[in-house]
């Protein structure tokens, strides 16, 4: 079975606290916490401070995922926030096993990113010391966007290369998962699906998440 992680990107953050609540109900398995400079990707979202608020009203895993340049100089400030899981882009971090053994010194698992045009196989050698692959499936920078269709065949190379190497990273995707997109990754062998505007723009957030809960068990 596969597990449903929300992006609160998507949330109203007016009451935010609500949002979560109705996600929960649906059987959402983990809190996905898009962080965003403004540099590295052209959008400006969330710190720290909405992170810890996460943490505050949740007691699912909060995932973070880290869309910043320099992420090396934030580790500390999300990890005390609360992150369970804590992932960083490859294309923004030079000495990335030093990073990842820094997210596991603080007590996180750790999680490296890779953009649509960025090889599955640049994190070969960095893959036995991971807990966590995400690969995006959209541009990042925003909610709302079409899944990139040669996500599928990248998602078989990361399931490939987990066997290869005898790795126990999870699979995770992010961007343009809907009822749709999800069946044919699903197949592909994803673990964990972030999902933002399918379930925090949908009428019904409670439905929306237990239907694509359905579709992944
Ligand atoms: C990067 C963000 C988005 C978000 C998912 O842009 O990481 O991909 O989480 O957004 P949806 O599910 O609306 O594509
Ligand atoms: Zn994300």
């Amino acid at each position: 079975m596969a597990l449903i992680a929300p992006s609160i990107l998507s949330a109203d953050f007016t009451n935010l606290s609500q949002q979560i609540r109705l996600a929960e109900m649906g059987g959402a398995d983990w809190i996905h916490c898009d962080v965003m400079d403004g540099h590295f990707v052209p959008n400006i979202t969330i710190g720290p401070v909405i992170v810890k608020a996460a943490r505050k009203i949740t007691k699912l895993p909060v995932d973070v995922h880290l869309m910043i340049e320099n992420p090396d100089k934030y580790l500390e400030a999300f990890a005390d926030a609360g992150a369970d899981y804590l992932s960083v882009h490859v294309e923004e971090v030079v000495h990335l096993n030093r990073t990842i053994e820094r997210i596991k010194e603080l007590g996180c698992k750790a999680g490296v990113v890779v953009n649509p045009a960025t090889p599955v196989n640049s994190i070969l050698d960095i893959a036995e010391s991971i807990n966590l692959l995400l690969i995006m499936t959209v541009n990042p920078g925003f909610g709302g966007q079409k899944f990139i269709p040669n996500s599928i065949r990248r998602i078989e190379e990361a399931v490939n290369l987990r066997e290869r190497l005898k790795a126990s990273f999870l699979i995770e995707i992010d961007g343009g998962v809907n009822k749709e997109t999800i069946i044919e990754a699903k197949k592909a062998g994803v673990d964990i699906f972030v999902a933002g505007s399918a379930i925090f723009d949908a009428d019904n957030i409670t439905a929306a998440t237990a239907e694509l809960k359905n579709l992944v068990k």
